[in-house]
């Protein structure tokens, strides 16, 4: 066989995307990682929470190995969030230092939005002699488009000239408004994250515009109780933190 290039090889530290909910959604690359690693660390919000991501990869993990739960708190501030990182990062190379096979989880892709990244970050900066490889995960996007087309609903996220832009969703009415008419003017299709609670005034504001028929709202994809529904069919309540939006406004010319 072919070689193929080295950052899927195991490492001191992996950081593996486990994708967005379903066991299935691990490429064969992040299974295999996970399965030869001694230390199988995860991010948790709170001491003694359960981690999504190690939830997601729990079938691939075996009682032999040791877990990891390192602390990513979700605060507003700055500070408490630095320290964070920093203290990931230290355990993690310690970890390494000590000789052990390490993996960090991600939820969905380990690039995008991703707690993992800063780890990778605080790596360089402070432990800059700790080898580290990536393993990509499934992005809950891109896991949300194929959703949404395996259940009658064809949502290909980008064709021919489109541009896809995956952003957090705007805090404020004005600036969403702003983002869909530029939106409109490029040809973007819009992958809005972090949902939640903003959708009890994203709705209306669609509404007004004409748009809901536009939207696809997904909300923990890859889970058993997944919810993939064009967005007129969700009522404006606040919705769960996994939930996120696809916005096409407009399609090329020539389709079939
Ligand atoms: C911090 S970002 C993490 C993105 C993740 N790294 C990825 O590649 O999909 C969290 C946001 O991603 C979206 N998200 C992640 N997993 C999801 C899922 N299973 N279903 C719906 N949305 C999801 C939600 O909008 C959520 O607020």
């Amino acid at each position: 066989m072919a070689e193929f290039p080295g950052e899927l090889a195991a490492a001191g530290l992996t950081l593996v995307g486990v994708g967005p909910g379903n066991p299935e959604l691990l490429t064969v690359a992040a299974v295999r990682a996970i399965g030869a690693a001694e230390v199988v660390a995860y991010p948790v919000a709170r001491e003694g929470a359960d981690g999504m991501a190690a939830r997601i990869a729990a079938p691939w993990i075996g009682p032999q190995q040791r877990r990891l739960p390192l602390l990513f708190p979700m605060v507003a501030g700055a500070e408490p969030r630095q320290a964070a990182w920093h203290s990931a990062a230290a355990a993690l190379a310690a970890e390494v230092a000590a000789g052990h096979a390490v993996v960090l989880l991600c939820e969905g892709d380990a690039s995008l939005y991703a707690s993992a990244s800063y780890a990778l970050l605080a790596l360089a900066e402070r432990h800059p002699a700790c080898p580290v490889a990536v393993i990509p995960g499934i992005t809950a996007v891109a896991a949300a488009a194929a959703a949404a087309s395996s259940q009658g609903l064809p949502w290909p996220l980008a064709l021919q000239q489109d541009a896809l832009l995956i952003r957090p969703t705007p805090d404020g009415a004005e600036e969403l408004a702003a983002l869909l008419q530029r939106a409109c003017g490029e040809g973007m299709v819009l992958a809005l994250l972090k949902l939640g609670h903003r959708w009890a005034w994203v709705r209306p504001l669609l509404a007004e515009r004409g748009l809901l028929d536009a939207c696809l709202f997904a909300q923990r994809v890859g889970w058993p109780d997944q919810l993939l529904a064009p967005a007129a069919e969700v009522p404006a309540d606040e919705q769960p933190y996994f939930s996120l939006l696809l916005i096409r406004q407009s399609w090329p010319a020539v389709l079939p």
